[in-house]
């Protein structure tokens, strides 16, 4: 039996990876509805800038299912936002901190009670990070974003390190995941290009359709997550799995 634990299922990546991962144990976890004919296993409706209420329900959120020995369990972090979209000398306190409480702060909560939960069981235990180039890559406008993904990369490269010396047998690793057709990139073409002056650049994939389909991207990244060798490598890029 396979449990996978996903966030920001309402739309854009997690929606599709829904679809992707049917045939398993799927725990929702999400801020709005999800509107999906895929059956999902539980559900949990949080929003991950609530870091108190997240601290509160992660532990409920693991221990509410109970795998067996050689059972696997996923948790694919995926819930993200790219606001705000503005140079530094306009992001506020409350900015940088809205951001870094979905990208950096609530993931690291999550796999705190991943760990938690799991780091004695004998079963497989694999996490998977979405991150973006954004983390290695400074692009002006993206302070917040750039900043987020970059220490979230780092939180899940210490995640291994400790793994490997406390014995937990939990793999982690991040995944970039290429310039994706959802609502993430709509907001970005709708930036103010004052704030944003790569606007031009990714209307142009909008407009050339470079942009990948949700759905590829679901079904790279469950490539990722399900391979045998999964724990070998700390960042996966989708560019080395389609051209
Ligand atoms: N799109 C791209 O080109 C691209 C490129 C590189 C990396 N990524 C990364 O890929 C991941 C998925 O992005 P996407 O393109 O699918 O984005 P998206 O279409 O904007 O969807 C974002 C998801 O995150 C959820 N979310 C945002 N803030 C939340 C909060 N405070 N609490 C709970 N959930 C929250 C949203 O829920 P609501 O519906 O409730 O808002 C939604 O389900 C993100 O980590 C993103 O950084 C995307």
């Amino acid at each position: 039996m396979r449990y996978v634990f996903i966030t920001g299922t309402s739309r854009g990546l997690g929606k599709a990876l829904l679809n992707e991962f049917k045939g398993d144990r799927i725990i929702s976890l999400s801020r709005s509805e999800v509107d999906s004919d895929v059956q999902l296993f539980k559900t949990f409706h949080l929003d991950l800038k609530n870091e108190s209420e997240l601290e509160q329900e992660s532990s409920k959120i693991f221990s509410s299912v109970t795998p067996d020995e050689g059972d696997e369990v996923f948790l694919i972090n995926n819930a993200g936002t790219v606001e705000p979209v503005q140079s530094v000398e306009n992001i506020d306190a409350a900015g940088y901190l809205d951001s870094y409480k979905v990208n950096v702060l609530a993931p690291a909560l999550l796999i705190k009670a991943f760990i938690d939960e799991y780091k004695n069981q004998n079963i497989t235990k694999r996490i998977l990070t979405v991150s973006s180039g954004a983390a290695v890559k400074a692009t002006e406008g993206w302070a917040a974003y750039c900043s987020s993904k970059a220490a979230v990369n780092m939180i899940s490269d210490v995640v291994r390190l400790e793994s490997s010396r406390h014995g937990t047998h939990i793999e982690s690793a991040t995944f970039r995941p290429g310039v994706i057709d959802t609502d993430m990139q709509t907001a970005i073409r709708s930036s103010d290009p004052e704030q944003f002056p790569s606007i031009e650049k990714f209307k142009e994939y909008k407009a050339s359709e470079q942009l990948i389909p949700p759905e590829k991207v679901a079904q790279t990244l469950k490539t990722v997550i399900t391979a045998e060798n999964f724990k070998d490598q700390g960042h996966y890029d989708i560019s080395e799995y389609i051209q």
